[in-house]
């Protein structure tokens, strides 16, 4: 630990040098500009979105609140997201200046001006419109990380079509899924995607997906040549990306969008029935991730910015596509893994390319420090990381021992680390410390971005007071907030906006602020939803991925118990329609299940655990006993009441490790 930014009472103080050059300057300033919200939340917000975005035609009013909640930013002003993120900095002479530094999985390195990004983005828009995209279309978008996959999206943005990233670690049936929800017209892909060495053949994917039906919206899918493997080809449908690109022009008028024009569609899963479709806006969601990059990362034109975060994720949404474009940073992108050719990739990568913010999930730091106490070689103290000056971390609670341990030896112990708590739904950071400003306490996300109302709540929607656990809220509407689930504003209703919580926005996640400090601590999902490695998962989607293997499952239930490296791991209880297997058979049956979520939903979602019984825990009225079953999967003594329990033999059954 060192001692010099250890202060007395266990917070960990900004380094004042870092303090006082940063946009948000300590506390004081923190809290003027909480006051500052207070005292006028719409011109406070107004004021931040003409300072970060360029309008084509200013807005007159901030927030419309007629027909909540179904909120309205800004909308009336008009602008182009890829404008902002490209043209305008080329239009003020910094052209020339790198936007993102490209790391190959093999480690060849490639960097792109931002000249020539809007050069490939307005080739890339011209042959999405000589294809008949317009605006309003909705656009999948399954590539690998990549400077293309940047591209894309803002080749999108530029036409005004809305994207729709599907992560590449999705399988055929979830990309089908994600295409038919949003209707897409068109689908852009690679021929493979190469991570660690390997290759995951994503046009056969694609092609996969389509052949499944219900995607006649598809008219074209552009590919990508990334590895040059043979792919399929259907000359009707399948055209190459270079082939598109070499016949266009390198300019493209942007298509001006009001505020509130659909920029893209993020599907994510919820606590019940299929994944939804989260719709964000051009206007606010551009003004947050912006003022979210600039305050929460204290970006400053000499910094290297580095999230690790993939394209599919919200997060390689706000900061990588978008955030970072939007203020003219200068960024690494990965392709690759942590682990790849070593586990010292990463701390090489920093480095090698001079990163100054690094931006990472608490996941990789927990497997990186377990890697590093094996293995010397590849600790993070062989590199030279002086670089760094401050460290972020996303996705999931941080531990304080994992904390510590990033803060020690990746960031030598002198750079804040922001451990900023959002969702994809809120489009940016929501509570966060400030790295210039707040006192840090490992694993607390510390207090609200200054202007988001966070609060702990009561279920009838009244402040718990501090020290006491609660439902985690936002009183009030935000720029970057989600508009609607796509195709389901019903949905979007009472996801997040349940009627006993009087109009807050409800996160989903459950928190306890301190009594001393107002710091938020979050305690997790109260909803059936599970977090694995950062990878957010309704466990009803996995339940229903297995219950579809009708040959062989006859009931299953699925929960998260805690686990060192991924934070949550997935459980699945399982009744077959056979009797329950035992020793081999058993191990068979479980990889089949495995392999067969795998299929359905993808790689993440495959069970850890699967444990068979006879049948699974009810109460009387057949509800399956999800918090016994967490206790089981924990390996925790009951002490739940179980004296309703038809047969409380089957507990023994399912604690059974296979
Ligand atoms: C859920 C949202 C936001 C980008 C990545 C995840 C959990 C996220 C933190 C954090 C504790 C966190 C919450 C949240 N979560 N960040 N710093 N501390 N929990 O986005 O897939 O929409 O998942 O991730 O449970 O609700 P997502």
């Amino acid at each position: 630990m060192d001692l010099a930014s250890f202060a007395p009472h266990g917070l960990y103080v900004p380094p004042p040098v870092l303090e006082a050059a940063a946009h948000v300057s300590g506390m004081a300033a923190y809290r003027k500009l909480v006051a500052q919200a207070q005292a006028d939340y719409g011109g406070y917000w107004a004021g931040i979105a003409r300072d970060v975005v360029a309008w084509r035609t200013p807005f007159s009013k901030s927030l419309d609140e007629s027909e909540a909640p179904f909120y309205k930013w800004f909308a009336d002003g008009t602008l182009n997201v890829s404008w902002n993120c490209l043209d305008r900095h080329v239009q003020a002479g910094r052209g020339a200046r790198t936007a993102i530094v490209f790391e190959s999985d093999a480690g060849t390195v490639t960097r792109v001006s931002y000249r020539d990004l809007l050069a490939r983005t307005c080739r890339l828009a011209n042959a999405l419109k000589a294809r008949g995209v317009r605006r309003g279309d909705r656009v999948v978008i399954y590539l690998p990380m990549s400077i293309e996959g940047v591209v894309a999206m803002q080749a999108c943005a530029r036409i005004g079509a809305t994207h729709s990233v599907v992560f590449g670690g999705f399988s055929a049936h979830s990309l089908r899924d994600r295409i038919e929800g949003a209707g897409a017209v068109m689908v852009i892909t690679a021929d493979e995607q190469v991570r660690g060495g390997r290759h995951l053949p994503l046009k056969a994917i694609v092609d996969e997906a389509l052949a499944l039906g219900g995607c006649d919206s598809v008219r074209d899918v552009i590919v990508y040549r990334r590895t040059g493997a043979a792919v399929a080809w259907n000359p009707a449908r399948d055209r190459w990306l270079h082939d598109e690109c070499a016949v266009q022009p390198d300019s493209c008028e942007p298509e001006w969008v009001g505020a509130e024009h659909p920029l893209f569609l993020l599907y994510t899963s919820g606590s019940t029935g299929k994944p939804k479709g989260v719709q964000h806006s051009s206007g606010g969601y551009l003004v947050f991730a912006a003022v979210t990059m600039k305050w929460t990362f204290d970006l400053k034109d000499d910094d290297v910015f580095w999230c690790t975060a993939d394209i599919g994720w919200i997060t390689g949404h706000s900061y990588i596509a978008y955030g970072p474009l939007a203020l003219g940073a200068t960024q690494v992108m990965f392709e690759g893994v942590p682990t790849y050719p070593d586990a010292g990739r990463f701390w090489q990568m920093i480095q090698r390319h001079g990163v100054t913010i690094f931006y990472t999930a608490p996941t990789v730091i927990r497997s990186l420090l377990k890697a590093a106490e094996a293995d010397a070689a590849i600790h993070p103290d062989r590199y030279d990381l002086a670089s760094l000056r401050i460290l972020g971390s996303v996705g999931e609670p941080i531990n304080p021992a994992a904390w510590e341990w990033y803060h020690r030896n990746v960031g030598g112990g002198r750079c804040p680390i922001v451990d900023t708590f959002w969702q994809t739904e809120t489009g940016g950071h929501m509570i966060t410390p400030l790295p210039g400003a707040t006192p840090l306490v490992p694993g607390s996300c510390t207090l609200p971005f200054p202007g988001i109302e966070a609060a702990v709540v009561d279920e009838a929607g009244n402040d718990v007071p501090n020290g006491q656990g609660g439902i985690l809220v936002v009183k009030k509407p935000w720029p970057g907030m989600i508009r609607t689930i796509w195709g389901d504003p019903e949905r979007y209703r009472a996801s997040y906006f349940p009627p006993e919580l009087r109009g807050f926005y409800l996160a989903g996640d459950g928190a306890i602020r301190d009594a001393g400090t107002g710091y938020f601590t979050i305690t997790g999902r109260i909803d059936d939803v599970l977090n694995v490695s950062g990878h957010r998962l309704g466990t009803m989607e996995i339940e229903s991925a297995l219950v579809s293997c009708t040959e062989l499952v006859a009931e299953a239930a699925v929960v998260g118990r805690p686990d060192d490296t991924t934070g949550e791991a997935i459980c699945a209880f399982v009744v077959l329609k056979g009797s329950r297997p035992m020793g081999e058979e058993a191990r068979q049956i479980a990889n089949t299940l495995r392999n067969w979520v795998a299929r359905e939903i993808g790689p993440i979602a495959k069970p850890k655990d699967v444990r068979f019984g006879d049948n699974l825990p009810k109460t009387r009225s057949g509800k399956i006993m999800r918090r016994l079953l967490r206790s089981v999967a924990a390996g925790q003594a009951i002490t739940q009441d179980i004296s309703t329990l038809e047969n409380p033999a089957v507990l023994q059954q399912l604690a059974e490790k296979i």
